[in-house]
Protein backbone atom coordinates (compact mmCIF):
# COMPACT_ATOMS: atom_id res chain seq x y z
CA UNK A 1 0.00 0.00 0.00
CA UNK A 2 2.22 2.61 1.14
CA UNK A 3 4.52 2.11 -2.35
CA UNK A 4 1.82 2.10 -4.29
CA UNK A 5 0.12 5.45 -2.87
CA UNK A 6 4.07 7.14 -2.74
CA UNK A 7 4.22 6.65 -6.55
CA UNK A 8 0.75 8.12 -6.88
CA UNK A 9 2.32 10.94 -4.44
CA UNK A 10 4.75 11.38 -6.90
CA UNK A 11 2.51 11.35 -10.04
CA UNK A 12 0.80 14.47 -8.32
CA UNK A 13 4.23 16.43 -7.94
CA UNK A 14 5.16 15.91 -4.30
CA UNK A 15 8.89 15.77 -3.66
CA UNK A 16 10.59 12.84 -2.10
CA UNK A 17 10.80 15.39 1.25
CA UNK A 18 7.22 15.99 1.64
CA UNK A 19 6.81 11.79 1.43
CA UNK A 20 6.28 10.64 5.28
CA UNK A 21 7.08 6.55 5.16
CA UNK A 22 6.65 4.67 8.33
CA UNK A 23 9.28 1.77 8.65
CA UNK A 24 8.48 0.17 11.84
CA UNK A 25 7.12 -3.05 9.94
CA UNK A 26 11.02 -5.12 10.63
CA UNK A 27 11.52 -3.80 14.28
CA UNK A 28 12.69 -6.68 17.01
CA UNK A 29 14.12 -6.08 20.00
CA UNK A 30 13.37 -2.31 19.71
CA UNK A 31 16.72 -0.99 21.65
CA UNK A 32 18.70 -0.68 19.03
CA UNK A 33 20.60 -4.15 19.88
CA UNK A 34 20.01 -6.40 17.24
CA UNK A 35 20.19 -4.79 13.89
CA UNK A 36 16.88 -6.37 12.77
CA UNK A 37 15.35 -3.06 11.77
CA UNK A 38 18.92 -1.95 9.83
CA UNK A 39 17.37 0.01 6.37
CA UNK A 40 20.30 1.20 5.10
CA UNK A 41 22.40 3.63 7.24
CA UNK A 42 19.46 4.18 9.86
CA UNK A 43 18.14 2.31 12.76
CA UNK A 44 14.52 2.32 12.11
CA UNK A 45 13.68 1.76 16.31
CA UNK A 46 16.31 4.65 16.88
CA UNK A 47 16.49 6.69 14.14
CA UNK A 48 12.83 6.16 13.25
CA UNK A 49 10.38 4.73 12.33
CA UNK A 50 9.43 7.85 10.60
CA UNK A 51 11.81 8.65 7.47
CA UNK A 52 11.02 10.89 4.38
CA UNK A 53 11.34 8.93 0.83
CA UNK A 54 14.29 11.17 0.47
CA UNK A 55 16.06 9.99 3.45
CA UNK A 56 15.68 6.27 2.39
CA UNK A 57 14.71 5.61 -1.32
CA UNK A 58 18.30 4.91 -2.64
CA UNK A 59 18.17 1.63 -0.36
CA UNK A 60 16.98 -1.78 -1.91
CA UNK A 61 14.58 -2.72 0.16
CA UNK A 62 12.16 -0.27 1.58
CA UNK A 63 9.25 -1.98 0.23
CA UNK A 64 9.95 -5.49 1.54
S1 LIG B 1 14.93 -3.51 16.37
FE1 LIG B 1 16.77 -4.30 17.10
S2 LIG B 1 18.23 -2.84 16.51
FE2 LIG B 1 16.35 -1.99 15.90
Amino acid sequence: MMKFATMKLLEFGFNPGQIYLSMEKNMSCGVGKCGHCMLGKYYVCKEGPVFTLEQIEDYPNIWE
